[in-house]
């Protein structure tokens, strides 16, 4: 049913109606068992969901939705493997690229021999990322991609930095703006560079673009062993072929782009640290899988989280959420999320194409802490807007440096504090209004395993709101028009014929000629 005309939806709208004198303080104050109620533990991760505007009731109406909206069942479906990207007509299994070796007895046996391709794939791959990483020749790696097939590696090889080798240098290309590549290009050398072309369908302009830039500044150096230094990571096995790139690892139409990390787009990663620590990596990520597929539903982390962004956005009607890594090396994780987020649920129409008349994705950003407490948390704290916030903080710190992981984690528990607790009796400017919310997500150590299981927890909860909405997930017809009008204005741009397009563009075609 769709869940606007569910009714657990208009028990929430009137428990909304009732939350307009919600408070925080109180609510811890008469509930000595709120933290604990709130709180939840997953594989890799904790979170506690305590600081949030919301109740025990909501979250038992919000449980109602789910039954009513019938996500359960659809996340069923994705693991049966079964074509819900409708519009696409493609099954969903990124999950299946994290699943160990031995399929369930119960599967089909097409499923069996994408479990077994999976593999296959994998091991040709973590034997390729070996085989440079023992090469000291090898001094730098550039990924060429965008979307999922930058946003995903770059993040996490950052991440992931403590595990990295030394001596290799990761860089990561991805906007057509000539400059991004010709900053890197000038500090390498042809001989001992290897480019990834990370694209899986091979015909993303600026990757094409600046893929043949790359051949041909390789060229230009003197190198000719294109097929040593550069490597293709795409579903297009055809295309990288014609592009003169021999060695190629392959994944399948099932995985969308921003799901992609644990394919073979993931190999700067694997290259990075190795194939242990990728095999952790893909092993935290099946540890949530287990987690979203057999916790009951109050227990289970995605779906509460999930549940919780519905509520938001369509209940107390928060149009955005904001996260805050306080970790450096999560330093790129919002912009990864934003995409997964934003282009998985930025939608108005719902699975058959009927126009929703409600909110779905809200607008994700953010920055690391403490950085952003000396940018935007004065909006946060202060602003006419509440704005979710979502700490992810880490535990033990690997750097030897005295003082600062102390520092560091005490202003994210601080913060939390302070958005909750605010400032009442101080007047004017000084005051803080509080009863601001948010949610604390904990790692023990910012471990392969651990990441993975961070990256899935959020790419269920993101099927969950999905689900819930009605809408689907993992297509992304949003992103095409603008490709096609940019294919005729590259052509006006070039002879300088503004004919029939409107005054506005037409004046700024041709100042930018
Ligand atoms: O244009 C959007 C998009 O299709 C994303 O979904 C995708 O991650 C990105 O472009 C890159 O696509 P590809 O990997 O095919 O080059």
């Amino acid at each position: 049913m769709r869940c606007d005309q569910t009714p657990a939806w208009a028990q929430l709208l009137s428990s909304a109606e009732a939350f307009a004198g919600f408070d925080l303080r109180q609510a811890f104050a008469q509930d000595a068992g709120r933290a604990a109620y709130f709180s939840q533990e997953a594989p890799g991760v904790f979170a506690d969901l305590s600081k949030n505007h919301w109740d025990a009731n909501v979250q038992t109406q919000l449980l109602d939705l789910l039954d009513q909206t019938g996500v359960l069942a659809q996340r069923d479906r994705m693991f049966q493997g079964q074509a819900i990207n409708n519009t696409e007509d493609r099954a969903v299994m990124h999950w299946l690229l994290r699943h160990p070796e031995d399929g369930a007895t119960f599967w089909p046996s097409s499923m069996r021999t994408a479990l077994k391709d999976v593999h296959l794939t994998l091991n040709a791959m973590l034997a390729f990322a070996e085989q440079v990483r023992s090469n000291s020749q090898i001094t730098d790696v550039v990924n060429i991609g965008i979307g999922g097939s930058d946003l995903g590696p770059q993040m996490a090889v950052l991440a992931m930095q403590a595990y990295a080798q030394t001596g290799k240098r990761f860089h990561f290309i991805s906007n057509v703006d000539g400059h991004e590549l010709d900053a890197v290009l000038r500090g390498l050398k042809a001989h001992s560079t290897m480019f990834l072309v990370a694209s899986k369908t091979f015909t993303t302009l600026e990757t094409m673009t600046n893929a043949l830039s790359a051949k041909r500044w390789f060229e230009a150096q003197g190198g000719t062993d294109v097929s040593a230094h550069f490597a293709a990571l795409t579903t297009n096995v055809e295309a990288a072929a014609k592009f003169g790139i021999e060695t190629c690892f392959g994944f399948w139409d099932w995985v969308g782009g921003r799901y992609s990390l644990w394919s073979a787009i993931g190999l700067p990663l694997a290259m990075a640290t190795g194939s242990e620590n990728f095999r952790a990596f893909l092993a935290g990520g099946h540890a949530m899988d287990q987690h979203f597929q057999s916790a009951d539903a109050p227990q289970n982390l995605p779906i509460r989280l999930g549940l919780l962004d519905v509520w938001y956005r369509n209940f107390l009607n928060y149009t955005s959420r904001c996260l805050a890594p306080y970790h450096s090396a999560l330093k790129r994780f919002p912009a990864y999320l934003q995409q997964l987020e934003m282009e998985s649920n930025g939608k108005q129409v719902d699975r058959a194409g009927q126009r929703l008349h409600f909110g779905t994705a809200p607008v994700l950003w953010g920055e690391p802490g403490t950085n952003g407490q000396h940018a935007f948390f004065q909006m946060l704290h202060q602003g006419s807007d509440v704005v979710p916030l979502e700490f992810v903080a880490v535990k033990n710190a690997v750097h030897p440096l005295p003082d600062h992981q102390a520092l560091l984690l005490s202003n994210a528990l601080a913060q939390a504090q302070a958005l909750m607790l605010g400032q009442t009796d101080a007047g004017g400017h000084k005051n803080f209004p509080g009863n601001r919310p948010s949610s604390f997500i904990v790692l023990e150590d910012l471990t392969p395993f651990n990441l993975g299981a961070l990256i899935a927890l959020q790419e269920h909860r993101v099927f969950v709101s999905g689900a819930v909405w009605g809408i689907n997930s993992f297509d992304q017809w949003g992103v095409e028009l603008g490709k096609v009008l940019a294919k005729d204005i590259h052509a006006r741009l070039i002879s300088g014929n503004a004919q029939g397009l409107d005054a506005s563009t037409a004046q700024l075609l041709k100042r930018l000629r």
